[in-house]
């Protein structure tokens, strides 16, 4: 098994167990939605530093607008969203970097670059978020071969499964061991035993001290590795007044 997490622990600022308080996540009062139909209003929740928590509830109810609140790339229309301290409700676009150095995202359609082998979509956000980072490349194998394609690390998106895609969406959110896990559906897409070897990665990095947050309808994942659930109920569409 390669060693990324012990590599990891030699990078400075990355790797180290989290002791600080960092690593916490809350949304106050946040209000948000798309055009006139709000998701949430006045939802208030908080996920303390190096907790594994799930978001459960049906489709449609939101779990995905949530982690995309906590990544930057939706705006509340009101309240606060704190991510490892950091006020993302306030953050300017441009600034949403300052997010994606501790923040590990897997997203529940995959994007990956199609024009990317799965070796350079694990590279290219790996360097972008640690630009002083030496070898990324090696970083970016050790997390694939984590995720079992260490034979699939030159073919594009396109040459893959659904499933193996989704790994390597995960390899990228993992490979710089983020403060922050934000998986969607990480599982969704793939067959028990990988789902399982998913599930451990994501129990070492929350074991590191990573805080882990994962919107999950895997029956199977939720008995088999238990945690506090974040449950939303489905919200008849609102219009804002
Ligand atoms: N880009 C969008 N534009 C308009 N409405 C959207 C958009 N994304 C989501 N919605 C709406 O917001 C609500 C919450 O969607 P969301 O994707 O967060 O649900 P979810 O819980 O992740 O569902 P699923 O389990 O199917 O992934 C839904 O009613 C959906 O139609
Ligand atoms: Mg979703």
């Amino acid at each position: 098994m390669p060693d990324l997490f012990g590599r990891l622990a030699s990078f400075a600022g990355v790797g180290k167990p989290v002791t600080d308080g960092r690593g916490a996540v809350s949304l106050h009062n946040v209000t948000v939605g798309y055009g006139g139909n709000l998701v949430f209003s006045h939802f208030s929740v908080d996920v303390d530093p190096g907790q594994f928590v799930y978001i459960v509830g049906p489709s449609g109810s939101g779990k995905t607008t949530l982690l995309t609140l906590l990544q930057g790339s939706l705006r509340p229309q009101s309240g606060k969203v704190m991510v490892d301290g950091i006020p993302v409700h306030s953050l300017h676009r441009w600034q949403t970097g300052v997010i994606r150095r501790r923040v590990g995202c897997v997203f529940q359609s995959y994007e990956l670059l199609g024009h990317l082998t799965a070796l350079q979509n694990v590279v290219l956000p790996l360097q972008l978020a640690h630009p002083r980072i030496r070898n990324p490349r090696a970083y970016a194998t050790d997390a694939l071969e984590l995720v079992g394609l260490g034979d699939k690390v030159d073919e594009l998106p396109d040459r893959l499964s659904g499933g193996q895609q989704q790994r390597v969406a995960v390899a990228r959110a993992i490979a710089h061991q983020p403060r922050i896990l934000l998986a969607d559906e990480p599982t969704g897409n793939v067959d028990g035993p990988t789902s399982g070897g998913i599930m451990e990665l994501f129990a070492e990095l929350n074991g590191m001290g990573s805080t882990v947050i994962m919107a999950t309808h895997d029956e199977w994942v939720l008995s088999r590795y238990p945690a506090p659930t974040i449950r939303l109920e489905p919200v008849p569409m609102r219009v804002a007044s």
